[in-house]
This record gives C-alpha cells, sequence and structure tokens, in this order.
C-alpha cells in the first residue's frame, strides 16, 4: 500500500518536474564532463614527469632576510659595476647565482655567459613576485620564504628584462630587471660605462616593509 500524498518521507519521492529522471542526453554529458575532469587530473602528474612543466631545480624554505644577506654578499663578491643604482654582477661559469625580488625591483642586473652553467636561486623578500624573463617565456612564481634553485644554460645571447608579473603594490608596473647574456667570447666588463660607482652597501630594505 502506498503513502498518502499529502506525508512526506525520506524514502518516498517526493512530486515534481525535478525528479523526472535525467535524460538520456543529459547523462551522456555529465558522463563526458568527468571524464574530462579525469583526462586533466591526470595531466597535472603527467606534466610533471613528461612535459617539462614544473620547475626541476632545488626547491627549500629561507627566511626572507637570510636569503637578501646572501644575496648581498653574491653582489659584494662578484660586483663589476652599477645600473640606474642596481648592482651588476658577473659570476663565474658554475657559480650560484642570486637574484631577489622586492618592492619595486630585482637586484642585482645579471651578467652571464652563453652555454655556461649556473644555478639560479631565486626568492623574494616581501611579498609575491612574477619572474617573468622576456622575450623568453619563463615564469616563476617568486614566493618570500622559499628558494627556488634552477639549473640554466644561457642558450641565447643578449639582453632580457625581468618584468614583474604579479601585482605587488603602487610600484608594480617600475619593477623590471635585466638579464644580460654575454657570448663566451665577449671581453669581461664593458658594462662599466655605465656605472659611476661601484657600491657595496646593503640596500634600505626597511621602504619594503609592509607585509
Ligand atoms: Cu613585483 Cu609586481
Amino acid at each position: 500500500m502506498s503513502a498518502p500524498e499529502t506525508l512526506h518521507s525520506g524514502i518516498v519521492a517526493p512530486q515534481g518536474v525535478w525528479w523526472k529522471k535525467a535524460h538520456k542526453a543529459e547523462k551522456t554529458w555529465v558522463a563526458i564532463s568527468f571524464a574530462w575532469c579525469m583526462v586533466l587530473f591526470a595531466m597535472m602528474p603527467l606534466w610533471h614527469f613528461k612535459g617539462g612543466q614544473n620547475p626541476s631545480g632545488i626547491r627549500g624554505r629561507v627566511d626572507p632576510a637570510a636569503f637578501m644577506t646572501r644575496t648581498q654578499e653574491f653582489i659584494n663578491q662578484y660586483q663589476v659595476g652599477e645600473d640606474n643604482g642596481i648592482p651588476v654582477v658577473e659570476p663565474p661559469a658554475g657559480a650560484d647565482v642570486y637574484m631577489i625580488g622586492m618592492m619595486w625591483q630585482w637586484r642585482p642586473v645579471l651578467r652571464l655567459r652563453l652555454g655556461a652553467a649556473y644555478t639560479l636561486h631565486l626568492s623574494a623578500l616581501d611579498v609575491n613576485h612574477g619572474f617573468s624573463l622576456y622575450p623568453v617565456n619563463v615564469n616563476f612564481q617568486i614566493v618570500p620564504g622559499y628558494d627556488y634553485g634552477l639549473r640554466i644554460v644561457p642558450n641565447n645571447a643578449g639582453d632580457f628584462r625581468v618584468i614583474c608579473n604579479e601585482f605587488c603594490g603602487i610600484g608594480h608596473h617600475n619593477m623590471v630587471g635585466k638579464v644580460v647574456v654575454l657570448d663566451s667570447a665577449a671581453p669581461a666588463m664593458p658594462y662599466l660605462r655605465d656605472s659611476a660607482t661601484v657600491t657595496t652597501a646593503a640596500p634600505d630594505t626597511a621602504k619594503g616593509g609592509a607585509r
């Protein structure tokens, strides 16, 4: 015997147009969507191993102030000039190279050699920044507290710009850094034409203190 129409219980299906059985086409689309979700889900790990999509270098925690100090030591060690107040550094092949993003600059300017291998360490001092190397398509999220160590071998000579692609405050649009890749035969330090003085003082980091 069936329950009266007025009585509702959890085991009796209430009446209503929404309760009609799903149309075959609807079921098909749900199945297609689900299958596609699974494909995209599977591609995340697949890309990691097959597509070269994820940074394959060293990732570790680092205190932002300690990274700043290490970067300054690196600058003191290999500085060859200055460009608009930013130190220009030319490390030897095989060196650990440091670049830090902060509101609103990239330090230092790097001079690298074509075909030489480096370990490029990237981190941020204050807030998230985005490392975009133009015109080549290299993009990284630079997060304070994390050191991204990338093993790189520059394969194109020329001037490259580091554009911040993560909104980081009022000076975001001016946050442009520089990487110069020199042909292996180019003489060392022609860059000094741009530098009035070589400073080794640590930058004033207090201005970027908002967190
Ligand atoms: Cu740094 Cu935008």
